[in-house]
C-alpha cells in the first residue's frame, strides 16, 4: 500500500505535494503519459533517481528462448519482452558545480501534477544545492494524442538568491541500465543493452539516434530538436555517441532570470524499413512537432481531451474520491488505447514493463468494453491488430490439432508467449473474449465495413477452434473439455461455464453472420453445413449445474472438489499462487477471480434472479481477487444483486487499484484492466447497463454512499446521457436521430435532444454474502 498521505483529491487532476522517494516507482507509474504508440514513464526530468525509467514503443520487443526444464510438443520456444527504447525525456543540470538531485542538498518544495484536462505532467521543485545555491525547476511534460509520433516537454530553470551558473544537458539515451527483476511472475524478465547502434548525429539543437534489436531485427529511431531562451551569456552545443545524443546549454543566471528550454521528441520504427527511412521517419515527425511548436502542441492535447471528454466523462457526487478516480482511470484508458493504432493494448498499457508488456484478455473484455462507448476508433484499431494476427493465431490451432484460429494467451506480436500452458494455451476463452468485441463494436457502432472484412473473419476463425475444441456427447450434448477458465487456480477443467456460455455466442455470432452475409461468408469457405453445426453446437452447449445446491458450477465437478481450508491461510499468504503450488489450487474449491461470476455479468441473459443472487452468494466465500481484474466484475454483479454497499466497496478497490497500490505492484505498471472496470462498475453496475442486440438496457441503483452519478455514451453515432439519483433516473439524447432504450423492461423512445425522467424500483434486500477471511474489500462506510 502506499503509505504517505497519497495524492491530494482533486476532480480533475492527481496532484502529489511531496517527493517520497520510498514509493517513488508506483508514483512513475502513476504519472506515466502515453498516447498508446509512445509511452514515457513518470520520471524525474533529471533520471534519476528512478525506480524504473521507461520509455517504450508499443510493438517494440525482443525475443528470447523459453527455457523448459522437461520439453514438451506444442510449447511456445519463444519468449516476448517489450524492451525500454530511447529515452527522450532526460534533462539533467548542473548548478555551479553541483548536479540537481533530489538526494542531496534540500528539496525545499516538490510538486507533480498530473492535468487530465490538459493531458500533461507539470512539476515544480525548488532545491538549494549543497553548496547553498537554490533553484526553481518547472517542467511540463506531453506525449501528443494528435501527432502519435511526438512527445514534448518545456524546461525551465530560475535562480532564486544568488547568481548561478548552471549546465542543462538534454539527452536521447539508449540502454539504459534496469533494475533486476524480482521473482514475482508478473514482473518482466531484463534483457541487457538490447539496442545494436546504427547511427548518431548531432548538430546544433538536433539529435538523433537509431539503433536495431538484436534479436528481433526492429529499428528504432529517436530524434530531438530544441529551442533555448535564456539571457545574454546563454550557449549551446550538440554532440552524439552511439547510446548517447546530447544538447548542452550553459548560462549564468542573476536572480531571478531563467533559462528555458523547449525538447521535442519524436519516434519511430519499423521491421521492415531501411536505415535512410527510419532516419527521415523520425525527422519528418520532428518537422511536423517543431512546425506546431510547443504552443500549439498543448492546444492541441487539450482540445482533444476537451473533445473525449464532452463524450467519456463520468460524474460521481458523494465520493470525491472516486470521482478522480473514474476520471484517472479513463485518462489512462484512453493513454493506453487512443493511437495503439493496429497494435495491442498491454495489460499494463505502456505505464511500465510488468508483465513483459503483454496483452491478454484483458483488451477486449475490460478496456475495449469502456473504449466502444467512448472511442469506438480506437476499438476498431484494437481489433484490426487481432485480424492481423490471424496467420499466427490459425498456424497455432493447427499446430495444437485444432480448426480456425487459436489466439494466443499473452503476447506481443501475436505468437503465444505463454511458457505455462495449463494458464495460457488451455485459456481458450480469449477467443470468445475476442468475438464477444466484436460484436460489442458491430451493435454499438453499427461499422458494417468492419462486420463484413475483419470482424467477421475474427468471428468465423473463432467459432471454427471451438466447433473443433468441443465434441457432442452420446446424448447430444456439447461440451468443451480441459480448458481454463478466467479463475487461474483451476485449470484443464472440463465444461468451464464461462467459456462455454461465451463460446456458445461466438459460435451463434458466427451462424448469424453468415446468414447476414452469405457472400463474404463464402469468401471465408463458410457453407450451410458448418453454420449449422455452429448453430447445433450452441444451443447443445452443456452449462454444468448442481441441482441439489441450486447453483450453477463454475466448471464441472467443481461444488463436489474440497473447499480450501482459509481459516488456515494467513493474511501474508495471499496472493496464494506464490505461496502454495497450482496442484493444490486446481483441486480445491478456491476462486482466483471472478468467473462464474464474470459470466453472469458478460452472459446475463443466461441467468435468472434467483440464480444471480444464489450463485453470487455461493462463490463470494471462496473468491479470494488475487487478480485485480476481479473486483469490478464483482461490483457489477453485486451491484446487479441488490448488495449494494457491497458493490460501492467493490468498485473502490478497482478504483484505488493504483492509486493506493493496493496489489503492491503498482510500480511494473498500471493495472489498464481494473482502471476500465472502475468505469465497468459505475457503468454496468450501479447504472445496470446492458446490451441486447442493438438495444441499451438500464436498470440504475444507487449505492447509499452515492447522491448521483453521470455518464455518457456514444451508442450507433448518437450520445445518450444517463443520469442517477437516489430515486429517479434521466436519460437524455444529448445528439443525434431517435434512440430507443429500455429502462427496468419499459421501451423508452427519445427524440433528439430530448430527456426523459423514470423512478427507480424499490430494491428487495437480501443479506450481502461473505468473503473468505482477511480477503473483504475494506469497507467504506
Ligand atoms: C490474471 C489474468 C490476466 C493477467 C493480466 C492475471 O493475474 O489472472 O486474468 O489476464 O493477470 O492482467
Amino acid at each position: 500500500m502506499i503509505t504517505h498521505a497519497s495524492y491530494g483529491v482533486d476532480p480533475w487532476c492527481l496532484r502529489e505535494n511531496v517527493l517520497n522517494l520510498d514509493v517513488l516507482p508506483q508514483s512513475e507509474s502513476v504519472f506515466a503519459l502515453s498516447n498508446g504508440h509512445i509511452g514515457w514513464r513518470g520520471n524525474v526530468d533529471e533520471g534519476e533517481p528512478h525506480g524504473l525509467p521507461g520509455s517504450y514503443l508499443n510493438g517494440v520487443h525482443e525475443s528470447h528462448p523459453l527455457p523448459y526444464a522437461e520439453a514438451g510438443y506444442g510449447y511456445p520456444e519463444c519468449g516476448q519482452t517489450a524492451i525500454d527504447v530511447t529515452n527522450g525525456k532526460v534533462v539533467r543540470l548542473l548548478v555551479d558545480d553541483e548536479p540537481f538531485d533530489v538526494r542531496y542538498g534540500r528539496l525545499v518544495s516538490h510538486e507533480r501534477v498530473l492535468d487530465l484536462r490538459e493531458g500533461v505532467l507539470r512539476r515544480t521543485c525548488e532545491w538549494t544545492s549543497p553548496a547553498g545555491r537554490t533553484v526553481r525547476v518547472r517542467s511540463t511534460r506531453l506525449v501528443s494524442f494528435t501527432q502519435r509520433s511526438v512527445a514534448a516537454l518545456a524546461y525551465e530553470v530560475e535562480a532564486v538568491d544568488s547568481q548561478v551558473r548552471v549546465v542543462v544537458q538534454s539527452e536521447l539515451v539508449a540502454n539504459e541500465q534496469l533494475p533486476r527483476s524480482t521473482r514475482d511472475p508478473r514482473a518482466s524478465a531484463v534483457l541487457d543493452a538490447p539496442l545494436a547502434p546504427e547511427e548518431h548525429f548531432a548538430r546544433d539543437g538536433r539529435l538523433r539516434l537509431v539503433h536495431r534489436t538484436r534479436g528481433t531485427g526492429l529499428r528504432v529511431g529517436a530524434a530531438a530538436d530544441h529551442t533555448v531562451d535564456g539571457p545574454d551569456r546563454t550557449r549551446w552545443s550538440g554532440e552524439a555517441g552511439d547510446d548517447v545524443a546530447r544538447l548542452t546549454v550553459t548560462s549564468v543566471l542573476e536572480p531571478g532570470q531563467r533559462l528555458r528550454l523547449e525538447k521535442f521528441v519524436a519516434y519511430g520504427w519499423s521491421s521492415t524499413r531501411s536505415l535512410p527511412a527510419v532516419s527521415d521517419q523520425v525527422d519528418a515527425a520532428l518537422a511536423a512537432a517543431t512546425d506546431t511548436g510547443w504552443k500549439g502542441l498543448v492546444e492541441d492535447q487539450r482540445a482533444y481531451l476537451d473533445a473525449f471528454w464532452a463524450r467519456a466523462d463520468v460524474e460521481v457526487d458523494g465520493a470525491e474520491e472516486i470521482q478522480q478516480a473514474v476520471r484517472f482511470a479513463l485518462f489512462h484508458v484512453l493513454q493506453a488505447g487512443a493511437r495503439a493504432e493496429r497494435r495491442a493494448i498491454p495489460a499494463k498499457g505502456l505505464t511500465g514493463s510488468g508483465y513483459d508488456g503483454h496483452a491478454f484478455w484483458d483488451s477486449e473484455m475490460f478496456v475495449l468494453p469502456l473504449l466502444t462507448y467512448t472511442a469506438p476508433d480506437a476499438v476498431a484499431e484494437a481489433l484490426r491488430w487481432r485480424h492481423s494476427t490471424l496467420p499466427a493465431a490459425r498456424e497455432r490451432a493447427r499446430q495444437l490439432g485444432l480448426r480456425g484460429a487459436a489466439f494466443p494467451w499473452r503476447t506481443i506480436d501475436g505468437a503465444e508467449g505463454s511458457a505455462y500452458w495449463p494458464a495460457g494455451t488451455a485459456a481458450f476463452h480469449v477467443n470468445a473474449d475476442i468475438a464477444d468485441a466484436v460484436v460489442r463494436y458491430v451493435d454499438v457502432t453499427g461499422d458494417e465495413q468492419f462486420e463484413r472484412e475483419a470482424g467477421g473473419e475474427l468471428l468465423v476463425e473463432t467459432a471454427r477452434l471451438w466447433r473443433s475444441l468441443g465434441h457432442h456427447d452420446a446424448h447430444g450434448a456439447f461440451h468443451i473439455d480441459g480448458v481454463t477458465g478466467p479463475d487461474e487456480y483451476s485449470a484443464i477443467a472440463d465444461d468451464n461455464t464461462y467459456t462455454n456460455l461465451m463460446a456458445r455466442s461466438n459460435l451463434l455470432a458466427a451462424a448469424g453472420f453468415a446468414e447476414a452475409h452469405p457472400e463474404r461468408a463464402a469468401e471465408l469457405g463458410v457453407d450451410d453445413e458448418e453454420s449449422a453445426a455452429w448453430r447445433d453446437a450452441a444451443e447443445a452447449m452443456h452449462v454444468p449445474y448442481n441441482a441439489e445446491l441450486g447453483v450453477h458450477e463454475q466448471h464441472a465437478g467443481f461444488t463436489r472438489h474440497q473447499h480450501w481450508d482459509f481459516a488456515a491461510t494467513r493474511p501474508d499468504q495471499y496472493p496464494l499462487m506464490l505461496h502454495f503450488p497450482y496442484f493444490d489450487l486446481y483441486r480445491k474449491q478456491v476462486v482466483k477471480q471472478a468467473d462464474l461470476v464474470l459470466a453472469m455479468y458478460t452472459c446475463s441473459d443466461f441467468f435468472d434472479e434467483e440464480h444471480l443472487a444464489r450463485n453470487f452468494a455461493y462463490y463470494e466465500p471462496l473468491t479470494v481477487r488475487d487478480s485485480s481484474l476481479s473486483a469490478c466484475c464483482q461490483a457489477v454483479v453485486a451491484a446487479r444483486a441488490g448488495h449494494l454497499p457491497l458493490a460501492f466497496d467493490y468498485l473502490v478497490e478497482a478504483a484505488l487499484m493504483d492509486l493506493e497500490d493496493l496489489e503492491n505492484n503498482t510500480r511494473d505498471g498500471l493495472h489498464i484492466a481494473s482502471l476500465a472496470g472502475t468505469w465497468m462498475a459505475l457503468v454496468a453496475g450501479f447504472g445496470g447497463m446492458r446490451r441486447r442486440g442493438g438495444t441499451l438496457e438500464f436498470t440504475p441503483r444507487l449505492p447509499e454512499r452515492l447522491s448521483r452519478i453521470a455518464f455518457k455514451l456514444q451508442v450507433l453515432g448518437r450520445c445518450l446521457r444517463v443520469e442517477v439519483h437516489a430515486t429517479a433516473v434521466t436519460y437524455t439524447l444529448m445528439d443525434g436521430p431517435e434512440l430507443t432504450i429500455k429502462h427496468y423492461g419499459e421501451p423508452l423512445t427519445l427524440s433528439p435532444e430530448e430527456s426523459r425522467s423514470r423512478e427507480i424500483p424499490e430494491l428487495k434486500s437480501r443479506p450481502a454474502p461473505d468473503q473468505p477471511p482477511h480477503r473483504r474489500p475494506h469497507s467504506h462506510h
